[in-house]
């Protein structure tokens, strides 16, 4: 992927904006002051903040995290969000790839995953939506535990983020429901720039109605219908968990006990001892990229695993707690036999379409316009407003298959409920993004297709015990024929979605491989040939009930065969959202923290009761 050499200049040129404040956070394990701490964070990404800062609320706890990329400050191409795209394959990412992909004409994937502070949160593409209340009911039913339901994890919802107004201060009545957002420190915002494009969107959309029905508000619970994009940005910048959680902390001298130690790899979990033949895992061996040196840390209450889909499994099988036929060959003795660690990785398929079309109100010229995107950057850097501000898109569309589609009755309804959808629909005005190589001449805009409800299951696995390696991933995209179909019905969408009125004489037509797509069987061909992924990876450490015979972690989020270990990341989803992972990330860890939080009480009346 090209990236605009003018852009990277401006990045460069605006490093020294951002002048680094004192801040005790730790680059080294040999900084290390103590190898204690009440609690060991792994991962300093979306969900390990959160579970960092909330519980060092309380004074008395200690905590260190333990994060193997970077800081997040200073990384321009983190803090400007239209800039995100070119944070992918650079040292911020963990650069994965899959292995060729039956589904895809054995193409690989790159997947990418943050590798910095805030981890994914401080590299996604910003998209805010917590899914459908129906899908929290549905991890109560598959956890057989009710406090997963809506009903009680609204509060935590709430506690995650709150709505700010866009940049530009113009009214938004009507394009956003307030009350239904909360008062937590992500930031959550509309794009400070709304295209014309928009416009026509929700047009088409209220014309239409039916399937395609305006919807005033993603968050309120019923996640279906076409509306304006809710993005984590506040005051034109990213508001990730480090903005938002970390930050404010460093800043001010009143979390004395929360380190951070950066640049550093947790290598394994060590067992400490064996209480009724149940194993425990509260020491955690660090070490660095190219130094054989370990360190060892220690946890007096929990160690929490948060290093993600792809970070959590991989860990966990370094230590010996996964699958036995996997860990053996590789020198690994198994501690803990649990068949399921890295099984059943779940992902969105999505193919991004563009079309050119008559107008000449896109954002084309800023990607092959050097003094038009430094004028562009200026405005951010001094207003915070103007397309660099957001994406180059500000609607959205979550559609249900058509309520006679034959897929429903061949394959079941695979969405957690009638208002939860199946596809996905985002429109941008332009041809990509920064970094996207885009024609020297014309006008596009591109439309993204997805299956937010797949069947298809992958796996992670280990090839090799070094732990500086990559695990082997295989997300299975497109391998059920449920998720094919979809997709060319998501495709048909959208093609019949732009044959409107509203569109008559703006669409000139798709280019690339769509153009001679017209059969099903065309369509079936592209949607493998196209599909790239979404970077939603989920369900690798999944929650299942505590008498289940599969699962990793119980509904307490303690890891099953285990003692001292809880897992709080997108890894223990039980189902994939069918909507964007990052709002369901906040929803889990701050969930989390409340378990964590019960669980040291209950720790606190074992001791006055043994004491006493
Ligand atoms: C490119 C991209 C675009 C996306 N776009 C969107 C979007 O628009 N909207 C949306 O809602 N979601 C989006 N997502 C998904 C969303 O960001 C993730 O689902 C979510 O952030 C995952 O959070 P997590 O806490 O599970 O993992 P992460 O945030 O990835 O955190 C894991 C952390 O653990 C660290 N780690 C891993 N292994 C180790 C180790 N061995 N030692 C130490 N540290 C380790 C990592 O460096 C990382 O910081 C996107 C993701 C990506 C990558
Ligand atoms: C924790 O913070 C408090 C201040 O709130 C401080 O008095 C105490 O020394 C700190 N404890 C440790 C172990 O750093
Ligand atoms: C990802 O790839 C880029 C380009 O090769 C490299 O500079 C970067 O260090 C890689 N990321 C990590 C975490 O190794
Ligand atoms: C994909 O690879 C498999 C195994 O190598 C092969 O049998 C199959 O024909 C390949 N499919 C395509 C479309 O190339
Ligand atoms: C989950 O839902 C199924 C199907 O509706 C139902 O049979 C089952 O009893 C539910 N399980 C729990 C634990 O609620
Ligand atoms: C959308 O509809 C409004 C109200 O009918 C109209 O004023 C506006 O021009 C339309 N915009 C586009 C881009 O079609
Ligand atoms: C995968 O998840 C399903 C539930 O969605 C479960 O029934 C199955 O046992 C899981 N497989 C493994 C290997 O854990
Ligand atoms: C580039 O943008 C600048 C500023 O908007 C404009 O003056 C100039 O004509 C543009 N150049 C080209 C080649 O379009
Ligand atoms: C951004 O603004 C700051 C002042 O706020 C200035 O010092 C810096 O040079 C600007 N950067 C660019 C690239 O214009
Ligand atoms: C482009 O739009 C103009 C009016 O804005 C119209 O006259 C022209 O026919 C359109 N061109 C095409 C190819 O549709
Ligand atoms: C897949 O797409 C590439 C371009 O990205 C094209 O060259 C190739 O012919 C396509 N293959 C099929 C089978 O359509
Ligand atoms: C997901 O990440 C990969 C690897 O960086 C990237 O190629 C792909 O475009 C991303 N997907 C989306 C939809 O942004």
């Amino acid at each position: 992927m090209a990236i605009a050499p003018f852009l990277l200049a401006i990045y460069f040129a605006s490093l020294t904006i951002y002048r680094s404040v004192a801040v005790t956070i730790l680059t080294s394990p040999d900084e290390l002051k103590s190898s204690q701490y009440d609690f060991v964070v792994i991962g300093g990404g979306t969900a390990g903040l959160v579970v960092a800062t909330r519980l060092t609320e309380d004074p008395k706890v200690r905590v260190l995290v333990v994060e193997a990329g970077g800081r997040n400050e200073g990384v321009l191409n983190s803090i400007v969000p239209y800039f995100a795209v070119q944070l992918l394959g650079t040292s911020s990412d963990w650069n994965f790839t899959t292995v060729p992909q039956t589904g895809l004409l054995n193409r690989t994937l790159p997947i990418a995953r943050g590798h910095i502070l805030g981890g994914s949160s401080s590299i996604n593409r910003l998209d805010y939506t917590r899914g459908s209340n129906d899908l929290y009911d549905r991890w109560a039913n598959l956890t057989g535990d009710p406090s997963w339901s809506w009903a009680s994890l609204e509060k935590y919802y709430l506690r995650s983020s709150r709505l700010v107004p866009p940049t530009d201060g113009r009214d938004t009545t009507g394009d956003v429901d307030p009350s239904t957002h909360g008062f937590g420190p992500i930031q959550v915002s509309l794009v400070s720039l709304p295209a014309e494009l928009d416009a026509r969107v929700v047009n088409t959309s209220r014309l239409l109605g039916g399937r395609f029905d305006y919807t005033q508000d993603w968050n309120s619970g019923n996640s279906i219908g076409i509306g304006h994009t809710q993005c984590s940005i506040g005051q034109g910048v990213r508001s990730s968990s480090a903005v938002a959680y970390l930050d404010p902390l460093i800043d001010s001298s009143s979390r004395p006990n929360l380190s951070i130690l950066i640049n550093t790899v947790v290598t394994k979990l060590l067992p400490s001892e064996a209480s009724h033949g149940v194993p425990e895992f509260k020491t955690v061996e660090l070490g660095q990229v190219n130094s054989n040196s370990r360190f060892r840390v220690s946890a007096t209450k929990e160690v929490v695993l948060s290093a993600g889909a792809i970070g959590t499994p991989h860990i966990l099988m370094l230590s010996g707690i996964g699958p036995k036929e996997v860990m053996t060959p590789l020198g690994i003795t198994t501690l803990v036999d649990l068949p399921s660690v890295g099984q059943n990785l779940t992902d969105h398929p999505l193919i991004q379409t563009h079309f050119l079309v008559n107008s000449t109100k896109t954002f084309d010229d800023v990607l092959r316009n050097e003094t038009l995107a430094q004028q562009t950057f200026a405005q951010w850097n001094t207003t915070r407003q103007g397309l660099f501000a957001g994406p180059s898109g500000g609607t959205i569309g979550f559609l249900r298959l058509p309520s006679d589609s034959p897929l429903l009755s061949r394959f079941g309804d695979p969405a957690s409920g009638p208002h939860s959808p199946h596809i996905e629909l985002i429109f941008a005005n332009a041809f990509g993004a920064v970094g996207v190589s885009v024609p020297a001449t014309g006008n596009f805009m591109s439309i993204s297709t997805g299956v937010v409800s797949p069947l298809s299951r992958g796996f992670i696995t280990l090839i090799s015990s070094d732990p500086f390696g990559k695990p082997l991933l295989n997300p299975n995209f497109l391998d059920n024929d449920f998720d094919v179909f979809a997709m060319v019905q998501a495709l048909k969408d959208m093609q019949s979605f732009i044959s409107t009125d509203p569109w008559r004489g703006i669409v000139i037509g798709p280019t690339g491989q769509l153009v001679d797509a017209t059969t099903d069987e065309q369509l079936q061909l592209y949607a493998r040939n196209a599909s790239v992924s979404l970077n939603h990876s989920i369900g690798t450490a999944r929650m299942s009930p505590f008498s289940a015979e599969w699962g990793v972690v119980n509904p307490d989020l303690l890891v099953k065969g285990t003692r001292g270990l809880s897992v709080v990341d997108a890894s223990v989803f039980p189902s994939i959202p069918e909507c964007h992972t990052q709002a369901p990330t906040y929803i889990v860890a701050e969930r989390a923290v409340d378990f964590i939080k019960r669980g040291m009480a209950c720790v606190l009346v074992e001791l006055g009761l043994s004491e006493g």
